[in-house]
């Protein structure tokens, strides 16, 4: 596997920090990246991050992945989980591991949460571990590389 990840966060988690803090905890997006990166760094891993608002660019980003050699994603879709049947054909194209993360544990909350159209495709699903669950996804990629 080559030793490059994307990060990829969807709708309105450029708000984590301020966005429901009682659901999604006080961190920021920068909070999470950062500390992402500084432990990839010390296991000679290169993470990229995208954000974005909107389902295509999102897609786009996905196929960037595909296309620059990236090994794995992370990606916490946010509502688009629920909605994109697009993201996950986009993912569906992606050769490597699909690590889906989402903060608050979406089984606790309203019935249109629980479905999730990308865990059709991840390898894993992590839900309930607040931004820890980003952290429990690059661990379990990198060990399995080794
Ligand atoms: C979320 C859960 C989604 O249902 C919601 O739409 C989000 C964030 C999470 O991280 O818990 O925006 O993916």
């Amino acid at each position: 596997m080559q030793q490059k990840i994307l990060v990829l966060h969807g709708p309105n988690l450029n708000l984590l920090g301020t966005r429901q803090p009682e659901i999604y905890g006080d961190e920021t997006l920068q909070d999470v990246n950062h500390a992402l990166h500084e432990r990839a760094l010390l296991a000679g891993w290169e993470l990229v991050y995208r954000q974005s608002n909107h389902e295509g660019e999102l897609i786009d980003a996905i196929h960037t992945a595909r296309d620059d050699g990236t090994g794995a994603i992370i990606i916490n879709p946010a509502a688009y989980t629920h909605t994109s049947i697009a993201i996950l054909d986009a993912l569906n194209a992606f050769d490597g591991k699909v690590i889906e993360v989402h903060i608050s544990n979406v089984h606790q909350r309203e019935a249109f949460r629980h479905h999730s159209y990308v865990s059709l495709r991840a390898d894993g699903v992590i839900a309930g571990l607040g931004t820890q669950g980003y952290h429990a996804a690059l661990e379990a990629i990198m060990r399995a590389a080794n």
